[in-house]
């Protein structure tokens, strides 16, 4: 609720001007180092997810990692990951997206979901909705159904929690 939410955002970390002159980068690394406010952002999303039937947990190279792959341990489910292109070595589906300057290209196993499997998607925080969409993508077109995509932060001023919720994609985030 409104008290866990901002609870997160207090240990979340604004660094101006980075990795640019204008951005407020938003830092989750305070919220992992701690291991109180560590173990409350895991277990917001364990007891969120615990009774959805779910089957398997995906999460976005690289910070999606961190959280999903906790996530999925706790709630007894395995995890896949979907990385940035070229790293995953067997048989892959690819979507590229846009980035401010120019594109990106994320990639998941042909493999990594069963069809008709109820994912959780996993990332740390929605700007544009580029890599969020994109990996919705990719667990769909592998026959996968994306139960809910679910991030820490939203910077909602971006624009990218509106074009993920247009598409459909139901969309979970903690703080803003
Ligand atoms: C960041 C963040 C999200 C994405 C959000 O990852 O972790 O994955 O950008 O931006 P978007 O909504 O505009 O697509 P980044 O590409 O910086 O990669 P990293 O996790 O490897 O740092
Ligand atoms: N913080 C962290 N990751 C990001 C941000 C941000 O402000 N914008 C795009 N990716």
């Amino acid at each position: 609720g409104a008290l866990d939410s901002t609870y997160i955002r207090n240990h979340i970390r604004t660094v101006p001007d980075w990795p640019e002159p204008g951005v407020q980068f938003r830092d989750i690394t305070p919220l992992l180092q701690n291991p109180k406010t560590f173990r409350v952002l895991v277990d917001l999303f364990v007891h969120r997810y615990m009774d959805k039937q779910l089957d398997i947990v995906a999460g976005v190279d690289a910070r999606g990692f961190i959280l999903g792959a906790v996530v999925a341990y706790e709630l007894n489910l395995g995890f896949v990951p979907i990385r940035k292109k070229g790293k995953l070595p067997f048989l892959t589906v690819q979507e590229e997206y846009e980035l401010e300057y120019g594109s990106a290209t994320v990639e998941i196993h042909t493999d990594a979901c069963k069809p008709g499997d109820r994912v959780l998607l996993i990332d740390d925080l929605v700007a544009t909705g580029g890599t969020m969409i994109a990996a919705a993508k990719l667990l769909t077109r592998i026959g996968a159904e994306v139960v809910e995509a679910a991030a820490i932060v939203d910077l909602p001023e971006l624009g990218g929690s509106k074009l993920i919720r247009d598409l459909n994609i139901p969309l979970h985030t903690v703080c803003n």
